[in-house]
C-alpha cells in the first residue's frame, strides 16, 4: 500500500509510545486516525495533539482483551467514519519480567492476554469486516525482537510475541487474496512508556511472581530511554508497508544474533540419509491427500479444487476458498 490519503487507521495502544508515533506519522500521511487505548488520560493528551493540528481523530477507550468492547469499538468506527478501517495496527502491549519458574498464572494471563489475546481479538473483530467492505487494506502488528528468542526473564512476553509473529505469517499467507497486506514489526527497543505498563495491570490479575519496584522500573526506563524514537519507528513501518514487507526489523545490530539463532535451528534438522524411508512415506502421504482432494473435486466440478482439510464453512460466503491452482480435477 502506498496511498494513505483518507484511509481509516485503527491503532491499539495509540495513546502512547509506538502506537502514538504511528498515529502521528500516518495522520501526516493523510489517514483518519482512531486511537484505541485502555488509559483515558493518555487518550485525552493524544487527542489534543491531533485536534491542535485539525487532523481527523477519534479516541476510543478500549481494553483489547474485552471482546464485546472490541466489537462495540468496531461498530463505533463505522458510525463515525462510515466504514471499517482499511488499516489496522495491533500495537498495544504490556510487559513485566522475571524468571519463568517464578511466573504465576496471572503473569501469563495478563501479558499473554494483552500481547497475544488482544491481537487475536483485533484480527477476529476486524478481518471479516475489512474483507466484507471490499476495499483491501493493511494490517501491521507490533511484535518484538523478543519473539524470536526465549529469555531467562521474559517467558510470557517472549511466548506471546513469538505467537504473534507466527500468527501474522498465517494471515499474510491468507489475506493477500483479498488485497489485504500483513506485516509484523519487530522492534528491539523503543523510547516509550512501557516501563509503566504494570500501572494498567487489572486487579484480578495482580498476583505476580516478579518483584516490581522502583529499581526494576528505573532499570527498564534506562534501557527504553535509549530506544528508537516512536515516530522514527513509525516511518520505518510506513516504508515496510509501502514495500509490502512481511517482517519489518529496523534494528541492524540484531542481524547477526538472528542469523546465529536460525542457523542453530536449521543445523538441528536431520539430513535425509538419517531416515530415507520416513521421508519417502511422509511425502507419499501428502501425494495421497492431494489425490483424495482431486477425487472429491470430480463430484463437484464447478467448485474450486481445494485441500480437503481446512475449508471454511460454506455459509461464510465472503471467505474465498484456498485453491490448489497447480492441479486440475482432470489430472
Ligand atoms: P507504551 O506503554 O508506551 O504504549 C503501549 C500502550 O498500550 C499504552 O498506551 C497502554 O495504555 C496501552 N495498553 C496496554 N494494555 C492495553 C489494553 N489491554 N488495551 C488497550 N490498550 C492497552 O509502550 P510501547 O513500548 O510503545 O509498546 C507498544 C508495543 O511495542 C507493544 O506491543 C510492546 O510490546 C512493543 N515493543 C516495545 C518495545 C520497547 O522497547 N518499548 C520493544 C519491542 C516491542
Amino acid at each position: 500500500m502506498k496511498d494513505f490519503k483518507d484511509k481509516i487507521l485503527f491503532v491499539t495502544g495509540g495513546a502512547s509510545g509506538a502506537g502514538l508515533g504511528q498515529a502521528k506519522v500516518f495522520s501526516e500521511a493523510g489517514c483518519k486516525v482512531v486511537i484505541a487505548d485502555v488509559r483515558q488520560d493518555a487518550l485525552d493528551q493524544a487527542t489534543a495533539y491531533f485536534r491542535e493540528r485539525n487532523a481527523p481523530v477519534h479516541a476510543i477507550k478500549l481494553d483489547i482483551t474485552d471482546r464485546a468492547a472490541y466489537a462495540a469499538a468496531a461498530d463505533e468506527v463505522e458510525e463515525v467514519f462510515g466504514s471499517p478501517p482499511q488499516l489496522l495496527f495491533n500495537t498495544a502491549g504490556v510487559n513485566t519480567f522475571g524468571p519463568p519458574e517464578a511466573s504465576t498464572y496471572e503473569d501469563y494471563d495478563w501479558v499473554m492476554g494483552v500481547c497475544l489475546g488482544g491481537v487475536v481479538n483485533g484480527m477476529v473483530t476486524f478481518v471479516p469486516r475489512m474483507i466484507k467492505a471490499g476495499k483491501g487494506g493493511y494490517i501491521a502488528t507490533t511484535a518484538s525482537m523478543g519473539g524470536f528468542f526465549g529469555g531467562p526473564m521474559t517467558a510470557p512476553y517472549s511466548a506471546a510475541k513469538a505467537a504473534v509473529i507466527n500468527l501474522m505469517e498465517s494471515y499474510h499467507l491468507s489475506l493477500g487474496r483479498y488485497g489485504i497486506g500483513v506485516s509484523v514489526l519487530c522492534p528491539a527497543s523503543i523510547n516509550s512508556n512501557i516501563h509503566h505498563a504494570t500501572d494498567t495491570r487489572p486487579a484480578h490479575l495482580s498476583n505476580t511472581g516478579y518483584l516490581v519496584d522502583d529499581l526494576s522500573v528505573k532499570t527498564l526506563q534506562t534501557i527504553y530511554e535509549s530506544g528508537m524514537d516512536p515516530e522514527d519507528l513509525a516511518r520505518w513501518l510506513k516504508k515496510g508497508i509501502e514495500d509490502e514487507q512481511l517482517y519489518i526489523i529496523p534494528y541492524p545490530e540484531d542481524k547477526e544474533t538472528l542469523e546465529r539463532h536460525f542457523k542453530q535451528i536449521v543445523d538441528s534438522v536431520l539430513p535425509v540419509e538419517a531416515d530415507p524411508e520416513g521421508v519417502r512415506k511422509r511425502l507419499e502421504a501428502w501425494g495421497k491427500a492431494r489425490d483424495v482432494a482431486i477425487e472429491a473435486a470430480k463430484e463437484n466440478p464447478d467448485e474450486p479444487l481445494q485441500p480437503g482439510f481446512g475449508r471454511p464453512r460454506p455459509e461464510l460466503d465472503w471467505v474465498k476458498p484456498i485453491e490448489m491452482p497447480e492441479l486440475s480435477a482432470e489430472e
